[in-house]
């Protein structure tokens, strides 16, 4: 077979600035050894997120140009909502200005203190709003997502036994709905089967709770069903997408990843009733209902980017790409989580660092030698981010993990782009032993890992 190019050129280019070593390290102790606040300018490779990242194609400029900047009816938002029902096929389509606003408004509508909402594994945001409404966010990740370094085509799926476990130990009325995550991100960004969704929704039919998708990445899963799910191989992306969809009740969708779009994002939902509802917060915080948040050209942008995410060179090029990076380090040993996900490399720190003690972190202290080797900025998905403490001593406890996430963005980069942070690793990965850990210095109260700030240990 031959090479999966990029199916693309280039038309537009943004000059990478190249650091020094020594503007890297005056950098880094600027920011506190803390790489969310680096300035972009001083980042040569930037895998901080694969959200919002995207180049947009010669089609999507040219759409933004379309774009209908009226307050109401505007024929961005008819483009835009033909393109969301096409593919997801719901009733009601509201667009948002980004992922996590759409979770705000269905979590405010649908649920409040004392019920519980199972996942297969909740993003931040996620569980954070439906915090913040008091309800319980529950992780039920099948068995395989737990172990890192083992293969399985969909880690992402969720725990069935735990699901319904769950629903006699609460009692479905307390769970207003049940949500899958796709790829499941927070566990690696692993793909969720449609026999899964299949069952999950059977699940949810018996107890009439409604089943919704967290979308983002809803067209990686796609492919990633279409390569791996017996049945499947001869049917189109968008197809599979359908039949997905088809299945749910409704579903949150961050636009900034599977929507090839900087901005942007949208809830959707079968329920006349709840939908008015959402509809009438959205006017109070998001805008009106046709354009929720957003410009007109950012519809425009969106309802293009939807259709190409489902190109399917463009999808063999995205997964070979995140494939070339996570086969070549970890067949030099680097451990990362098995099988590569569709838009990330999560590095296992805490076994690529045993000296460092869980709570002088790891991950981070990986993240922070990928930067001082070659400018390239990644994520800490740890205990930085997700210690909890003892409720009794208030001690920190570590989080189950220690990783370290490379997201790749979309369209952006090139292979040899991609060589370049292989080699990086591989030489940071040879020096393994000498890397030191951290103390935090500063930190706020909550969501501490974007502006804490470190010192060696
Ligand atoms: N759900 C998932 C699975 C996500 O990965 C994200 C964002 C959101 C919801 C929220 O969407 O950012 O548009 O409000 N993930 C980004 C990331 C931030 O880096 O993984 P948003």
């Amino acid at each position: 077979m031959r090479t999966i190019i990029e199916p693309f050129r280039v038309k537009v280019v943004e000059p990478i600035r190249l650091t020094s070593p020594e503007e890297r390290e005056a950098a880094l102790v600027e920011a506190g050894y803390n790489l969310f606040k680096l300035h972009s300018r001083d980042v040569i490779i930037d895998l901080l997120t694969d959200s919002g990242t995207s180049a947009m194609s010669a089609e999507q400029w040219a759409a933004i140009m379309r774009g209908d900047e009226s307050y109401a009816g505007s024929p961005s938002f008819d483009r835009f909502e033909e393109s969301v029902r096409d593919i997801f096929g719901f009733k009601h389509i509201i667009p948002t200005h980004q992922g996590r606003a759409a979770e705000r408004i269905l979590f405010s509508t649908l649920c409040h203190k004392g019920h519980v909402v199972p996942n297969n594994t909740h993003f931040d945001t996620t569980r954070a709003n439906l915090e913040y409404v008091g309800a319980e966010a529950v992780d039920i990740p099948c068995a395989e997502g737990h172990v890192l370094a083992e293969h399985h085509p969909f880690k992402g799926n969720m725990d069935l036994e735990a699901l319904e476990a769950l629903i006699v130990r609460h009692g479905a009325g307390r769970i207003p709905l049940v949500m899958i995550t796709i790829t499941n991100n927070s566990g690696g960004g692993q793909p969720v089967s449609m026999a899964n969704v299949r069952a999950v929704k059977a699940i949810c039919a018996k107890h009439d709770i409604p089943l919704y998708i967290d979308a983002c990445r809803f067209a990686e899963n796609a492919w990633f069903i279409r390569a791996r799910e017996p049945g499947y191989s001869d049917r189109s992306v968008k197809s599979i997408a359908q039949e997905l969809f088809a299945l749910a009740d409704g579903c949150t969708m961050s636009a900034k990843k599977d929507g090839l779009a900087n901005i942007g994002g949208f809830l959707c939902t079968n329920d006349d009733v709840l939908a008015r509802q959402e509809k009438d917060l959205l006017i109070l915080t998001e805008g009106f209902p046709t354009y929720g948040g957003l410009a007109g050209r950012d519809l425009d942008a969106i309802a293009v980017g939807l259709q190409e995410a489902l190109h399917e060179d463009y999808l063999a090029y995205r997964a070979a790409s995140t494939a070339y990076l996570g086969d070549h380090i970890s067949k030099a040993g680097v451990p990362i989580v098995q099988p590569p996900g569709g838009h990330a490399i999560y590095v296992d720190a805490a076994t690529m660092l045993p000296h460092i003690p869980r709570l002088e972190y790891p991950a981070q202290a990986l993240s922070v030698e990928l930067y001082r080797e070659a400018g390239i900025r990644t994520v800490e998905i740890g205990s930085v981010m997700f210690a909890r403490h003892d409720p009794i001593t208030g001690a920190e406890l570590p989080a189950p993990n220690e990783l370290v996430r490379l997201a790749i963005p979309r369209r952006a980069y090139s292979q040899s782009h991609i060589d370049y942070v292989i080699e990086a690793m591989l030489e940071v990965f040879e020096r393994r032993e000498s890397i030191r850990g951290f103390r935090i210095v500063e930190q706020a109260p909550f969501l501490r890992h974007f502006s804490a700030r470190f010192e060696h240990c």
